[in-house]
């Protein structure tokens, strides 16, 4: 272990054992568990260990092999699973659960109650309250890829609240999709999304409203009418 590394004494489950990797500068909420072999705090290029401001909230579970670089600011009860990567400049909501092997880069704002699958590539996204991205969801951020200009336009897409996407769905830069949509699987969702419909396919148009879907199982009147009334919230 690095000179630089301070080593966590957080939660108290003995089976645990030792605590993974905690960079200076990281603030821990109680409760919270770093497994064996995840790092917090890691500097990115050019910083010194400490030098940004790492948070992560109360009750929260940061699984091994996770790496979460400075600067990355996380709520309450967030979970990780195995091997996710949080890179700096992350801003993520209570409750949210990012999946094994998911990528977080840098300028990504999620809310509440988001749940990112396993394997999902995010950069520059805006992702609302209650957000379902399944497996292998990828969102893009520069339309010509390796413009020298990129980060001077269009960037990343906005998800808004309640919007669940399909497993190995593609979002294209700057794409904003409406609340409480839903993205069939495989979809390339190349403009904008209106609110509560379904979109689905290459690229990905509008097959039906969420009011049209049918519950197949029967267990509810239709799917998403379990959902809060939204005057509600
Ligand atoms: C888009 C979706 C919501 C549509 O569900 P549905 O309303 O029950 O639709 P149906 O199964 O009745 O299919 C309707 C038509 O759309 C087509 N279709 C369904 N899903 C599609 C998809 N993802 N992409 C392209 N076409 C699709 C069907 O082939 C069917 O076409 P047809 O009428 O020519 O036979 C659903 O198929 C889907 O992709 N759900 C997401 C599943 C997922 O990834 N979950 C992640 C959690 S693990």
């Amino acid at each position: 272990m690095a000179d630089d590394l301070v080593t966590a004494t957080l939660g108290d489950d003995e089976r645990l054992g030792p605590t993974g990797d905690v960079y200076p500068n990281v603030t821990l909420g109680a409760g919270t568990v770093i497994e064996p072999g995840a790092r917090v705090g890691v500097p990115p290029r050019g910083a010194r260990p400490g030098e940004h401001v790492t948070v992560i909230g109360p009750d929260s579970h940061i699984r091994s092999g996770t790496v979460i670089y400075a600067g990355a600011i996380l709520g309450a009860n967030v979970q990780t699973g195995h091997n996710a990567m949080i890179r700096e400049d992350n801003v993520i909501g209570d409750r949210c659960s990012i999946g094994t092997g998911a990528v977080l880069e840098p300028g990504n704002r999620i809310g509440d109650d988001t749940r990112i699958h396993s394997q999902c590539f995010l950069e520059h996204v805006t992702l609302g309250n209650r957000v379902f991205l399944g497996p292998g969801v990828v969102f893009t951020d520069d339309p010509h890829p390796m413009c020298p200009r990129f980060r001077e336009c269009v960037l990343g897409a906005t998800v808004e609240d309640d919007v669940s996407i399909g497993g190995n769905a593609t979002i294209l830069p700057g794409v904003r999709i409406g609340r409480g949509s839903l993205i069939g699987a495989g979809s390339v969702v190349t403009r904008d999304v209106a609110p509560d419909v379904v979109v689905a396919g290459s690229p990905a148009r509008v097959v039906r409203q969420i009011e049209d879907l049918t519950c197949h199982a029967g267990l509810y009147e239709r799917p998403y009418v379990w959902r809060l009334p939204r005057e509600a919230e």
